[in-house]
């Protein structure tokens, strides 16, 4: 049995060490905004954040995060200055590839505050996004880092 933190709750999952976070939040807690890509680290589209930091579901145990704090996109508030500006720019176009898209977008504007839009551009670089809504992603940082420094920063 394991003890994993998401969203704020804690939950019992029967779940072999071995199991891949992502499958354990799917399959098993119907976190169902974690999606599946490639399976090996590479697209980014299984990304939560585990203390705040972006991370591949699909390459990480759940054993391997028992007491640290998982978000998923379920658990980001809706009222969180990067979900409101990826609204504002219209932001998805499939969708598919966004929560993981997010996820790491709070990473990188909580993490380096004075990003540039170069820096952004890099940083998100490796998230891939088979409908090309990179240009739009970039607008909606810029937005939300706008935001964020104006509150002190958002978790
Ligand atoms: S499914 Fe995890 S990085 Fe692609
Ligand atoms: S919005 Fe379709 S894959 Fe990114």
């Amino acid at each position: 049995m394991l003890t994993l933190k998401v969203n704020g709750k804690t939950h019992k999952v029967d779940a072999s060490k071995e199991t891949p976070l992502l499958w354990v939040l799917r399959d098993q807690l119907g976190f169902t905004g974690v999606k599946y890509g490639c399976g090996i680290g590479e697209c980014g589209t299984c990304t939560v954040l585990i203390d705040g930091k972006a991370e591949r579901s699909c390459t990480i145990t759940a054993d391997s995060v028992q007491g640290q704090e998982i978000v998923t996109i379920e658990g980001l508030p809706a009222d969180h200055p990067v979900k409101q500006a990826w609204i504002s720019e219209q932001v998805p176009q499939c969708g598919y590839c966004q929560p993981g898209m997010i996820l790491q977008a709070v990473d990188v504007l909580t993490s380096q505050p004075g990003a540039s839009k170069g820096d952004m551009a890099q940083a998100m670089d490796d998230v891939i996004c088979r409908c090309g809504t990179h240009p739009r992603v970039l607008s909606a940082m810029e937005l939300a880092a706008g935001k964020m420094k104006g509150s002190g920063g958002a978790s």
